[in-house]
């Protein structure tokens, strides 16, 4: 007997949100710092629509710019 095929996470949970405004997912926000080369809250609110609401979350985009540039750069 085979297991049906589930999308989501092993944990259960869908995909982190990191604007809840904008309804913007973590996986969006970190696709679009590798592939696009975003490197400012302003470019990455432009591309995705983060932080175009409250602006609370700009500190965690800020974040994410910080980690993820570095880790894209060092792939090259
Ligand atoms: S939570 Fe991102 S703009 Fe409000």
């Amino acid at each position: 007997m085979s297991l049906p095929f589930t999308p989501e996470p092993c944990d259960g949970r869908a995909d982190k949100i990191v604007c809840r405004c904008l309804n913007v997912s973590e996986a969006q926000v970190i696709q679009m710092i590798a592939r696009l080369e975003v490197r400012t809250v302003r470019d990455l609110s432009q591309h995705t629509g983060a932080g175009e609401g409250c602006t609370c979350c700009h500190a965690k985009l800020a974040e994410y710019l910080e980690k993820f540039s570095c880790e894209a750069a060092a792939l090259g």
